[in-house]
């Protein structure tokens, strides 16, 4: 048993990811600005804005693993990068491992390729900010974090997201930084990433990498 503290572990992405951590029997802490109108059994919801130093580090000391699962949308669009540079400080100060629900742009099509983010002209306007946003994070900020913090970037593949939510299969296939997604279309659930995201946890084979789930 582990102690997981989830930051926007009420949202798409993020109670998947408790509800998985959770039904394994962590010791799961989800912070997010309102309490979720179906909490999970056995999970301590904790109220409050990851943009308070505060609130993540009250979250953060005494866990084990530290999820960051927020999105760069709305008030978060702009401080989205000093936030998640907080909760990395803060991990590799409380010694916790950090690992961050990513973008499927930040990934490549093939082993040595420019990633996907380098070409958004397929992409609507409006969603431009906050995939370069979501893609910064991999590309220089958890490479410029000290050697002490033990991250792994997870990216779902392409097609992932609350608009095509899919139904649990019980498996996942899991690449480098090099999309795993099947070229004929699809996504992977939540059910089946927060599978594959708990795995990559419980094992612990990688470290300050990023790595991919798909369907
Ligand atoms: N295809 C893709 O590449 C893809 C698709 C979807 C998601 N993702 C990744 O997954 C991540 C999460 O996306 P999502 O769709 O799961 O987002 P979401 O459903 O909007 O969930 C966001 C979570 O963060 C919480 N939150 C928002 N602002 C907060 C704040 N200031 N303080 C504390 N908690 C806050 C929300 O709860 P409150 O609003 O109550 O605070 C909620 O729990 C994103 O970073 C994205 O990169 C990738």
């Amino acid at each position: 048993m582990s102690r997981f503290t989830v930051i926007g572990g009420t949202g798409y992405a993020g109670s998947a990811i408790v509800t998985e951590a959770a039904a394994r029997g962590h010791q799961v802490t989800a912070l997010s600005r309102s309490l979720p109108d179906a909490p999970i059994p056995n999970v301590t919801y904790v109220q409050g804005d990851a943009t308070d130093e505060a609130t993540l580090s009250s979250v953060i000391e005494g866990a084990d693993v530290a999820v960051a699962v927020l999105a760069p949308r709305g008030p978060l669009a702009g401080p989205f990068r000093d936030v998640y540079r907080t909760i990395a400080r803060l991990a590799d100060t409380e010694g916790v491992r950090l690992f961050v629900v990513g973008g499927a742009s930040s990934l490549r099509p093939s082993p040595g390729a420019d990633r996907f983010v380098t070409d958004l002209s397929q992409v609507p306007e409006e969603l431009r900010d906050g995939i370069l946003t979501d893609a910064a994070v991999i590309i220089e900020d958890l490479p410029a974090t000290p050697a002490t913090l033990d991250w792994v970037y997870v990216s779902p593949a392409r097609g992932f997201g609350a608009h095509a939510p899919g139904e649990r299969l019980g498996r996942y296939r899991l690449g480098d930084d090099v999309s795993v997604a099947p070229e004929d279309g699809g996504a992977i659930s939540a059910a089946d990433y927060a599978l594959g995201f708990v795995d990559l946890i419980e094992k612990g084979e990688h470290h300050r990498e990023q790595v991919n789930l798909s369907h």
